[in-house]
């Protein structure tokens, strides 16, 4: 109640501003649209128990092919990675091709004999909400305003739901992620930006993989197959 009585307050106190401001009234950036191929690295701090985690990780975005990558050096914290394999201090990418999500552990043995590979399991696919990240995934979400992060101008925009996002992009027009901070615990702010393209390598699917073992945790209650 309170939350919403605030927010039509801030409502009617802009409107009010902008009804008496003669000059041309704000107009809001159109809604972001993440760019179709880009690698990002980041940092990221996550509510862990009562710790606060932190790791780094590289972002692999290409949607003209439909796949997604995310690295993290340690997966602990991460909610699919954490809960398949609790191994603290371990390398954990999620991997998503061909509409299904994998979760690779590069550094753990698959437990097959010596010519297995790493240890990789199926976590869900995209009719689960496990697919490559929409790059129209804030089409509905609401424009903050302008900021200022790291020395860089950010738009700030909101998602409003069951888990709010917020979100900060570049305003260069090139829509460079900057942060995405979904409440209550995962802050993930980016590093870097490269939109060259993308080699295939990146996104293969190791062998080990194919064997089509299914992780448990968190992707086995989001899985439905
Ligand atoms: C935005 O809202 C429309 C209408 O409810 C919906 O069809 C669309 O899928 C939503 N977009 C996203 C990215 O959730
Ligand atoms: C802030 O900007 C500096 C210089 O560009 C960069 O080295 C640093 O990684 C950035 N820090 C964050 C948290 O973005």
């Amino acid at each position: 109640m309170l939350a919403t009585s605030s927010r039509i307050c801030v409502v009617l106190a802009l409107a009010t501003l902008s009804s008496s401001a003669s000059a041309s009234p704000g107009v809001d950036p159109p809604a972001p649209v993440l760019p179709p191929i880009f690698v990002a690295p980041f940092q990221e701090s996550m509510d862990y128990y009562i710790h606060t985690f932190h790791t780094k990780g590289v972002l692999y975005f290409d949607a003209t092919s439909s796949s997604e990558r995310m690295d993290r050096e340690d997966g602990v914290a991460d909610r699919y990675c954490g809960t398949a394999r609790p191994f603290a201090g371990t390398f954990c990418s999620h991997l998503i091709v061909d509409s299904k999500r994998y979760l690779l552990f590069p550094q753990k043995d698959h437990g097959l004999g010596a010519d297995s590979g790493y240890d990789c399991c199926f976590c869900c696919s995209a009719e689960d909400g496990c697919g490559v990240l929409r790059r129209d995934f804030l089409s509905n979400a609401t424009f903050v305003g302008y900021e200022t992060l790291n020395g860089t101008r950010a738009q700030h925009w909101r998602e409003e739901g069951l888990q709010e996002n917020d979100y900060w992009q570049t305003d260069d027009g090139q829509q460079r992620p900057l942060r995405l901070l979904q409440k209550p615990n995962d802050d993930m702010v980016f590093l870097g930006f490269s939109d060259a393209p993308i080699g295939p390598s990146v996104f293969e699917l190791p062998k080990s993989c194919a064997e089509g073992r299914k992780c448990g945790g968190t992707c086995a209650l989001v899985r439905r197959g």
